[in-house]
């Protein structure tokens, strides 16, 4: 147990870097724009240069997390991280920052595919659920400990501290993983069995030698079954087809709902909304950071007590009267319409939190056949970057040329869009085993 608490911890902190190196820039970005001058373009960029850099991530994570184990990806994660932090500190001109910030960007892309992917896998089936989630909840942990160092650091003017502190947890992950077993299931793919079962005899010591076998005996049998039925093409067939049209649907939905414009340029927009001051909008920055936690617990209760489609719909619902709220507050940007933006954005990321954020990933972890799981999870995160990237990069371009208000006014069409689509596609999957799962898509078709 003591080993799997380790590498769940382990696994867990390279969230909290994807949330940290997301967050930290919102903080930071008031004070590089004074030191290096730049324009709306440049500005959008090298926010967006996280996310064009994980769209890369992604891709190459998926081809080297079979080739190399998922271990060796996550050490080269770590080291990414840990020089993409530390040359954004030392950052001369916003060119080298926007490079740095693609650094961090290809380690979060590929860190995201890769650490869910070891942690599913060296997970007792029963605890799965559980642990897979806390990843998702220390991505939120990541953004509100970015807010939080923002928030102490500004008065000094230490953005360059802010951004170089995020190599040290970097480097935790880099010394952490040198000391942790590669997944067992990987060894088993490579024909590695008995490393396998010495991995996950380390990592559930209470079952019995023969218990330890038949587990390292069914990953083995699983695999072969598998090889047989993971091409690209399998993506075409008339059952996995609405499933990828579907998640790939969720996450594009997920993205064009602002949910980034708002992580990434929170005090800007605390700014649009009439708060004057930085430090007065860091602290309500902080407070999306606080609701964003606090609502994405709540989220791990909640699918699966109300279900995921009900949850699903009211979150669409709920966020786009949220963004009516916000877009309505800043068509006049005077102070007394301050704090209803502010209700309007914890409202809004609220509902995120407990639907948005987190159904996208859990409806891909549980739609996608087991044999397809994997490239499933790529293509997903590919379409996940990619409109993340768009949105981050375009959001100051849009708020200069049309204002924050019709900005927020296209979000809460989006989410209108969003809300009618979950309605009409959402499946409901509360409850339903996996393999139920994949049995009732084999039976549409049939
Ligand atoms: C999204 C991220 C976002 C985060 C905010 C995740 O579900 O995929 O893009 O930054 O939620 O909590």
């Amino acid at each position: 147990m003591g080993m799997l608490i380790y590498l769940v911890a382990l696994a867990a902190l390279f969230g909290l870097l994807f949330g940290f190196d997301e967050g930290v820039i919102a903080g930071a970005l008031p004070h590089i724009t004074q030191v290096f001058d730049i324009s709306a373009g440049e500005e959008g960029f090298l926010t967006a240069s996280v996310p064009l850099g994980a769209v890369a991530g992604a891709i190459v994570a998926a081809a080297f997390a079979d080739r190399l184990g998922r271990r060796m990806v996550l050490f080269l994660c770590s080291v990414l991280f840990a020089i993409g932090a530390i040359a954004s500190g030392l950052s001369h001109d916003e060119w080298m920052l926007i490079f740095a910030r693609l650094i961090l960007g290809i380690a979060i892309g590929s860190s995201a595919m890769a650490a869910p992917m070891f942690l599913a896998e060296l997970a007792p089936a029963r605890h799965r659920g559980a642990i897979v989630s806390a990843f998702q909840l220390m991505i939120t942990v990541g953004i509100l400990v970015s807010y939080l160092l923002s928030y102490a650091l500004d008065p000094l003017g230490a953005w360059r501290w802010m951004l170089g502190l995020g190599a040290v947890p970097a480097l935790i992950c880099l010394f952490g993983i040198l000391r942790a077993p590669e997944s067992p299931r990987w060894l088993a793919m490579r024909g590695r069995v008995g490393e396998a079962h010495d991995v996950i005899a380390a990592i559930q010591p209470h079952l019995s030698d023969k218990e330890t076998r038949r587990i390292v005996d069914a990953i083995v049998h699983s695999h072969s079954v598998e090889t047989h039925s993971t091409g690209w093409r399998a993506f075409l067939s008339a059952e996995v087809r609405p499933i990828v049209f579907f998640t790939i649907a969720a996450f594009l939905l997920q993205q064009v709902s602002g949910i980034n414009a708002i992580i990434y340029y929170a005090p800007t927009i605390m700014g649009h909304a009439g708060f004057d001051g930085i430090t007065t909008q860091l602290a309500a920055t902080v407070g999306v950071g606080v609701v964003n936690v606090l609502m994405t617990i709540v989220a791990m209760y909640a699918v699966d007590k109300f279900g995921r489609r009900p949850l699903f719909i009211i979150g669409f619902i709920g966020t786009a009267i949220s963004l009516a709220v916000i877009a309505v507050t800043m068509m006049e940007s005077t102070p007394p319409l301050a704090p209803v933006a502010l209700v309007g954005l914890f409202a809004y990321i609220a509902f995120f939190a407990i639907s948005l954020g987190p159904l996208p990933w859990l409806y891909m972890s549980e739609l996608f056949p087991l044999a397809l799981r994997s490239k499933g999870m790529a293509m997903a995160s590919v379409a996940n970057w990619s409109c993340n990237f768009l949105v981050v990069f375009l959001f100051p371009v849009v708020v200069l040329n049309f204002g924050a208000a019709a900005t927020f006014a296209i979000f809460c069409a989006f989410c209108t869009i969003g809300a009618v689509y979950a309605w009409r596609y959402a499946p409901e999957t509360k409850g339903v085993t996996l393999e139920d799962i994949e049995k009732q898509h084999a039976m549409a078709v049939t």
